[in-house]
């Protein structure tokens, strides 16, 4: 039995940011002590909405060296690439055939990114949770930590579990996975709006704190982000219909390891720009160390490509067993 496997993605598209980085990879960081992980380059994923083959090679390797340099460690972890293990697609297509049409006319995801024009979405952006569940299930994960965006394509997974099992008459045969998703840093929101998320994919740039950005950046883009004119409150429910506000001062307490509590304590009654001089000061801390290493893992492809390499040959030695297993259990082999 398998205890406390974690298994993780993030598609490499590029612009990784503060949203990724608190949301997802930090989180990795941490984990990477106590549980044996595998932190995989979800390209198969990225696939799923058109991207130029030049920019897609680049971004592998960019991805590849923001889990670097935030602290990923290749030789404690299994850091590879979705499309170099075949089990991935393989697992899919037969999860394809256990998920129910009814499970994905249900994804948020999907229509938030199909948008009004259904019709001409890629079939793989539609399949792309049971995708992701044959990512998870391949290596019997017992834990998947995610932004909150992805609990949804977590729960489908589950379901696909128990219904392979239940289908199969094979109990406990797929683990059900627990998704980690650590509150505070759930939801990074747009600097711009504070009800979306930040995201890769927004136009505006001034609308997120990309991880490669300069100190200038950094201080322009934070003495721009959307606040109101009122002071900083004294307790957090007040900064419940404030979502920008409440947005700044979420991302300045988790820098500083604060509660939301403890930093309205601090400032209140004090004005956003104070505290925009402050959260400029403690994201350059963080952010402008990371950027370096990103350039300096950068300059080495060869040595991201070794390690890819090598996280790939784990991964498929580890996701065979299963194959094998589920080729069994469905009939599909004849020994
Ligand atoms: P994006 O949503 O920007 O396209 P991905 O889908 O590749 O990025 O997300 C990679 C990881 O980062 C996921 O675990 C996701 O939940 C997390 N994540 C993305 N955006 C945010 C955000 N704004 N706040 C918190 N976590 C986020
Ligand atoms: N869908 C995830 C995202 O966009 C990335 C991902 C792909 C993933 N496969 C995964 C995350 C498996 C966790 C587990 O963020």
């Amino acid at each position: 039995m398998i205890k406390n496997r974690i298994l993780s993605g993030v598609q490499p598209t590029g612009n990784l940011h503060l949203g990724n980085y608190l949301g997802a990879i930090k989180n990795f960081v941490k984990l990477q002590k106590d549980y044996e992980c595998y932190f995989m380059l979800a390209d198969l994923h990225s696939i799923t909405v058109f991207q130029d083959p030049k920019q897609l090679r680049e971004n592998i390797i960019e991805t590849a060296a923001v889990f670097l340099a935030c602290g990923l460690d290749p030789k404690k972890n299994v850091i590879f690439c979705q499309s170099s293990v075949g089990g991935h697609s393989e697992l899919a297509w037969i999860f394809n055939c256990v998920a129910r049409i009814g499970w994905l006319n249900r994804m948020t995801q999907f229509k938030e990114k199909a948008g009004s024009n259904k019709e001409k979405a890629s079939v793989g952006l539609y399949s792309y949770p049971t995708l992701m569940a044959a990512d998870i299930l391949l290596y019997k994960a017992t834990h998947v930590p995610v932004g909150e965006d992805q609990k949804q394509h977590l729960e489908l997974c589950r379901d696909i579990a128990v219904k392979f099992n239940n289908d199969f008459n094979c109990k406990d045969f797929f683990t059900l996975p627990e998704p980690i998703i650590t509150k505070e840093v759930a939801r990074i929101m747009s600097l711009k709006d504070g009800t979306k998320k930040m995201s890769k994919s927004d136009e505006s740039e001034a609308s997120r704190i990309n991880l490669t950005d300069t100190e200038e950046d950094i201080v322009q883009k934070i003495k721009k982000a959307k606040t109101d004119n009122d002071l900083i409150p004294d307790t957090e429910s007040k900064l419940a219909d404030r979502p920008e506000a409440r947005n700044l001062i979420n991302i300045f307490s988790i820098l500083n390891n604060n509660t939301i509590e403890k930093t309205l304590k601090e400032l209140n009654g004090k004005n956003f720009s104070e505290l925009k001089n402050k959260l400029s000061e403690a994201l350059i801390k963080e952010i402008i160390p990371i950027g370096k290493k990103i350039k300096e893992f950068k300059k080495d492809t060869d040595a991201i490509k070794k390690i890819l390499k090598s996280g790939s040959e784990k991964a498929n030695i580890e996701s065979q067993k299963t194959i094998k297993e589920v080729h069994k259990i469905v009939g599909l082999s004849l020994s």
